[in-house]
């Protein structure tokens, strides 16, 4: 299964896009929030359960000791997001004066996150928040950057409206380079789209000179529930986000499998000890979940 990030230039549905991709995946699933401005699921979606003790934030200390710890660290910081425990919530920065200390982790937890989707099987996804730029290249502190050069695919999400393109097309080519250079390639990076406007996807791809990956429908009661929590709204788990967002799924596990096929990238090589910690991970059923998924 593939490691997919998100990012955003300016707030255009990063975090609930993640979150439908994560709740609507027909595999096991898994959601790394490592937004550097701090994570938002924790305060909505699952509505303060989860209590700081909890998270991103605490990986750093473990990573100091070497990777087995990251991964046990890791495995016991996942919150589950389904009451099988077959989605997982690894909760973001809960200030983003965090984020400094988790520069250095980056390299490592991709590593876990590889580890996860390949050989535990889950479909990964990282909110990598709003790319923030630093003299024309992805900002070091601001940007979880090894995240984005180590994913199987890097997804720009856009509204199909005027603004929302206008801003993309000036981080586009800085984003392209920085893949190119550091990264798995230039055309890790696609675009997913918010029908939000008048711009269709043939011309969001025209326009951005990228290709629209997926397409996710403007659906605010739904949108809504996922960033900000309460109740879900009725016919929530039938609704047009979450059943594009199960057909976007396929789409990007088609995508990265195509890629992996013409490239060989650089696998982390995992100690038998990490993976049986991940792995494990499968056969754990936690009590908690978010209703209505
Ligand atoms: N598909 C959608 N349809 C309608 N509204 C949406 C959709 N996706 C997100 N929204 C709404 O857009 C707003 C921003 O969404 P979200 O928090 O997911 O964006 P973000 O890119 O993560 O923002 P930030 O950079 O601030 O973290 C929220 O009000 C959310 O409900
Ligand atoms: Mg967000």
């Amino acid at each position: 299964m593939p490691v997919t990030a998100l990012v955003s230039v300016k707030s255009s549905g990063v975090t609930a896009s993640s979150l439908a991709l994560t709740l609507a995946s027909k595999r096991p699933s898994l959601l790394a929030e490592c937004d550097p401005a701090g994570g938002t699921i924790r305060a909505g979606l699952l509505a303060g359960q989860a209590g700081a003790g909890y998270g991103l934030y605490h990986l750093a200390r473990a990573e100091r000791t070497g990777l087995e710890a990251l991964a046990n660290a890791f495995a016991s910081h996942l919150w589950p997001l389904d009451p099988g425990g077959h989605r997982k919530l690894l909760p973001g920065l809960t200030d983003p004066a965090q984020a400094a200390a988790l520069a250095r982790t980056w390299d490592a937890l991709a590593d876990v996150l590889h580890i996860m989707a390949e050989q535990a099987g889950y479909d990964v996804f990282v909110d990598g928040g709003r790319l923030a730029l630093e003299a024309g290249r992805l900002h070091p502190i601001f940007t979880p950057a090894p995240l984005l050069y180590r994913a199987d695919l890097v997804l720009l999400v856009v509204r199909g409206t005027e603004q929302s393109l206008t801003l993309a097309r000036h981080v586009l080519p800085v984003l392209r380079a920085e893949l190119q250079e550091q990264g798995s390639g230039g055309d890790a990076l696609a675009l997913l789209l918010i029908e939000d406007g008048g711009f269709r996807a043939h011309r969001v791809a025209e326009v951005l000179g990228a290709p629209v990956l997926a397409a996710l429908p403007y659906d605010p009661g739904p949108a809504h529930y996922l960033t900000a929590g309460g109740r879900p709204p009725r016919g929530y788990g039938r609704s047009p986000l979450l059943l594009h967002a199960r057909t976007a799924t396929e789409h990007i596990g088609a995508a990265a499998a195509r890629r992996r096929i013409h490239q060989h990238y650089p696998r982390p090589a995992a100690s038998s000890q990490v993976a049986g910690i991940l792995q494990r991970l499968n056969l754990q059923h936690p009590q908690a979940g978010v209703s209505g998924g």
